[in-house]
C-alpha cells in the first residue's frame, strides 16, 4: 500500500505504551479539551458511560499510601506505595455502566469506554504527550475504590498514567506488517 503520509496512521503506528514518564502532563485547561474529544469515540446509545478521577501533585503520594494499605505484605505495601509517582498525572477510569438498559448490553458500554480511553490514549500521544494503561489487583481493593470515591455500580478499570516520555527511553516503532485477522467472505454480484 503506497499512500501519501496520513497524521492519523502516523499517530495509530508511533503510539506505545510509556513505562517511564515525567513532566510535563497536560495541563487542566488541556486535559478537558483532550478528554471531549476522546468523547466522541464510539458509544452506542451515547452513554458515555465513563468518568475520570485525575490525581496529581502530592495527592499521588496519598494514593499510594491507599494502594499500599490494601498491599498483602510490608514489601508489597511499600512498592505499591512508590506506583502512582511514576508519573506526573493519574486518570483513574471509572466505568459507570448503566444497567440494565433496554438496548445497550454491559458489554457494549464497556467497549465504549475502552474506545474512549484509547482515543485518549492516541490524542495524547499527537499532543506530545505518552500514557500507559495499569491495572492491577488494587482496583478491587475498597480502601482504593473509597479513596477514590467509586461508588457501588462503579467499576475501576485502573489507571492511565500521562506525562511525558523519558527522554532516555526509545518507543519501537510498531511493526505494519503483522498478519491481519481478516477473514473474508465474499462473492461478488
Ligand atoms: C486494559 C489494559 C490494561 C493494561 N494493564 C497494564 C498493566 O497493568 N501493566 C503494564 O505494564 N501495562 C499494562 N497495559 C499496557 C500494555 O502492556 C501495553 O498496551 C502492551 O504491552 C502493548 O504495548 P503498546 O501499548 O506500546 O503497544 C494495559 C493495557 C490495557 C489495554
Amino acid at each position: 500500500m503506497t499512500r501519501p503520509p496520513n497524521l492519523v496512521l502516523e499517530t495509530v503506528l508511533t503510539r506505545r505504551s510509556a513505562p517511564r514518564l515525567t513532566e510535563p502532563a497536560p495541563n487542566r485547561a488541556d486535559l478537558e479539551r483532550l478528554v471531549q474529544a476522546a468523547a466522541t469515540a464510539p458509544d452506542h446509545g451515547r452513554l458515555r458511560p465513563w468518568r475520570l478521577v485525575a490525581v496529581s501533585g502530592d495527592e499521588r503520594a496519598r494514593l499510594g499510601d491507599t494502594l499500599g494499605e490494601a498491599a498483602d505484605s510490608p514489601e508489597q505495601a511499600r512498592r505499591a506505595a512508590a506506583k502512582p509517582l511514576r508519573a506526573p498525572l493519574l486518570l483513574s477510569i471509572v466505568h459507570r455502566p448503566v444497567p440494565g438498559h433496554p438496548k445497550v448490553p454491559e458489554w457494549e458500554q464497556l467497549a465504549a469506554t475502552t474506545a474512549m480511553v484509547t482515543t485518549l490514549s492516541l490524542l495524547l500521544h499527537s499532543h506530545g504527550f505518552a500514557s500507559i494503561w495499569r491495572t492491577g489487583a488494587a482496583v478491587q481493593a475498597p480502601q482504593v475504590r473509597k479513596y477514590l470515591g467509586v461508588d457501588d455500580g462503579e467499576q475501576l478499570l485502573g489507571w492511565l498514567y500521562v506525562g511525558t516520555r523519558c527522554a532516555s527511553d526509545t518507543a519501537d516503532r510498531r511493526p505494519f506488517d503483522t498478519p491481519t485477522r481478516i477473514t473474508w467472505h465474499h462473492t461478488c454480484r
